[in-house]
């Protein structure tokens, strides 16, 4: 009697047994040519981006801090932003991608990579970052870990150290019935969520702070319908993004129609702004090199 091949056990043993055989010579050729590399971390710092050359040094600040923090792990930057790198390729600084800075790091054999994101909350971009680090993982070649930190708001603790730190830096001359209004970015992203969370937090501490958002929600109209409710006369404004780029500048500071300046002075509110971005205190600077310490944990 004919039997086809996949009822006759012997053959689909022998066959089992070939291929066993075949994949284990092959895995033996590989570990035989990629020789087991020692050891090498290194730290990718990942930041939105900025055109702004004085809000570029803010971020030669944060590297000061990663290497006191990390000494001896080296430092690579990549920026997120494709609209700012190619703003900058044109006036000649060349600035990478987060894959591409990886695809460096891969070809100068780091091992461990901690990819420390410094967005400010886990938006589309923080996601997008996670995305190609462990497509990294997965290729050939690739790193034997890669693991990526939080952005600045990861955690409740976050949450609270963020409060105090921007609590601890509201310029002096504020007075207590006297509005800070922080600019956050926003996001069409679930996450947006986090700026009511930290308006919620501020007030418990201080009823006269307020978020509002450039790209999400609240928007300025909420921010300026609660202040005009508690009949706030004057008020701080400050970026809550880590630099103050472009919109601080434009969108917060700015002198057209729509700025956030421009709409609340014409409700009869008295704007201050401050152009200082999130990175340039130092205890926000702290949240996110500590953040790093999270994948370096797990390099052993
Ligand atoms: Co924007």
């Amino acid at each position: 009697m004919k039997r086809n091949f996949s009822e006759n056990p012997f053959l689909l043993s022998l066959t089992f047994f070939l291929v066993s055989i075949f994949f284990l010579s092959v895995a033996a050729s590989v570990s035989a040519h990629g020789e087991k590399k020692p050891m090498k971390k290194g730290i990718l710092l990942v930041a939105f981006g900025t055109s702004v050359p004085e809000a570029q040094k803010v971020f030669v600040n944060i590297e000061k801090s990663v290497k006191a923090a990390y000494p001896g792990i080296p430092i690579r930057w990549a920026y997120t932003s494709s609209i700012i790198r190619k703003k900058l390729a044109k006036e000649g600084q060349h600035l990478d991608s987060p894959e591409v800075a990886l695809a460096k790091m891969m070809e100068e054999e780091f091992t461990h990579v901690a990819v420390q994101s410094l967005h400010t909350i886990a938006g589309e971009e923080f996601h997008d970052l996670r995305r190609s680090a462990h497509a990294f993982a997965d290729m050939a070649g690739g790193f034997q870990r890669i693991l990526v930190g939080y952005p600045l708001l990861g955690t409740e603790e976050d949450l609270n150290r963020v409060v105090d730190a921007i609590m601890k830096n509201i310029p002096k001359e504020r007075k207590e019935e006297e509005a800070l209004v922080l600019m956050g970015h926003g996001t069409p992203h679930p996450s947006n969520a986090f700026y009511a969370a930290m308006m919620f937090h501020f007030q418990q501490k201080d009823p006269n702070i307020f978020i509002g958002t450039v790209e999400g929600s609240p928007g300025i109209d909420d921010i300026m319908a609660m202040l005009v409710k508690k009949k706030i006369k004057k008020a701080y404004l400050l970026p809550f993004l880590s630099v103050a780029g472009d919109h601080a500048i434009n969108d917060m500071a700015g002198n057209e129609e729509d700025s956030w300046k421009s709409i609340l002075t014409k409700a009869g509110i008295h704007c201050v702004p401050v152009l200082k971005g999130t990175a340039e205190y130092k205890e926000i600077v702290d949240i996110w090199v500590d953040h790093i310490a999270g994948p370096l944990g797990h390099f052993k």
